[in-house]
């Protein structure tokens, strides 16, 4: 049991807005109390025009670390005083641990991902040839670690192309060895297309609320073999997963994704690894629950 909070308990919590269906709180105070820590956990909305001061006042309030989720994961970065290579790769982070008197910036999501896809559905980056759909932070922090773990070919297909273009040729700057393109997200719509690909990856907030892709359908996913991801974990089963599995692709939503960077976050602040699957299973009884 984790002790009473009192003035010797430390503050950890997660910045965001909004924060309202938020599990990391859930899971990570699930993780404290396990292991007995005297730490808490706290929600934090933040709006995008206070998110200065914000950043300052849980500096002075010593507040030992934090997640950061939408709409601040590439926002906060001017406010910290050091990345990881994997955040300043990536650029963006979703974790602040502080070291001494500096705040520092991590990207955990890019290695949770990867652990997802590897525990999930049993993939391999190395030699893959993968289509990320979306172009906003989540899919910065996948392109990151899909180009580290060795994906052949990269193709980013988003609703606005220009910033499809803006984020690959970044990343081709970086990774000179990957293939990369930019393609409408009417790929979706065309089996030829979806066909070249070994993962289709979701990043985007399309899924939540039930909504699907226009002209995803039964006949673009026939003959398809690639495994399908999908960030969204609300609903577990999103149309654009519920489609590919009809058709017998392999599929998994972002569940584990969620876990596994809670699980490096936490080992950040800790020094500790919270028990194993502890986090995953609080977070598929909360999704079950509602
Ligand atoms: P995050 O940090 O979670 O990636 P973001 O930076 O706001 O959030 O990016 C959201 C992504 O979801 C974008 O790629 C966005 O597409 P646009 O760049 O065209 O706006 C995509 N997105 C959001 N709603 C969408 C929708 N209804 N259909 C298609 N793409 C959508």
């Amino acid at each position: 049991m984790k002790p009473a909070i009192s003035g010797l308990t430390k503050v950890l919590g997660i910045i965001g807005s909004p924060l309202s269906h938020s599990l990391s709180p859930l899971m990570h105070n699930a993780a404290l109390d396990a292991l007995g820590l005297d730490y808490v956990y706290v929600p934090f909305p933040v709006s995008p025009d206070r998110l200065g001061e914000a950043i300052q006042g849980l500096k002075s309030l010593g507040i030992v670390g934090f997640n950061v989720t939408i709409p601040h994961k590439s926002a906060i970065i001017p406010y910290l005083d050091r990345l990881s290579p994997e955040a300043e790769l990536a650029g963006a982070v979703n974790t602040v641990n502080r070291e001494g008197d500096l705040l520092v910036g991590y990207n955990t999501d890019g290695a949770g991902l990867l652990v997802s896809l590897k525990e999930d559905l049993a993939f391999e980056p190395g030699g893959a040839k993968v289509l990320i759909l979306g172009a906003g932070g989540a899919a910065r922090g996948a392109l990151a670690a899909l180009g580290n773990g060795g994906a052949v070919s990269i193709t980013v297909a988003n609703r606005n192309r220009e910033k499809a273009n803006e984020l690959i040729g970044h990343f081709a700057g970086v990774f000179n060895k990957i293939e990369f393109h930019s393609i409408s997200l009417e790929v979706l719509s065309s089996a030829e297309h979806l066909q070249r690909f070994d993962l289709v990856i979701n990043t985007t907030s399309v899924g939540m609320d039930n909504t699907s892709f226009n002209g995803f359908s039964g006949s673009s996913i026939k003959g398809v073999s690639a495994s399908f991801y999908d960030m969204v974990y609300a609903p577990p089963i999103t149309p654009f997963l519920e489609l590919a599995r009809i058709h017998g692709c392999g599929t998994a939503n972002g569940l584990g994704m969620l876990a596994a960077q809670g699980e490096i976050a936490f080992s950040h602040w800790t020094g500790l690894a919270p028990p194993g699957g502890l986090m995953k299973s609080c977070l598929l009884t909360a999704v079950k629950g509602n």
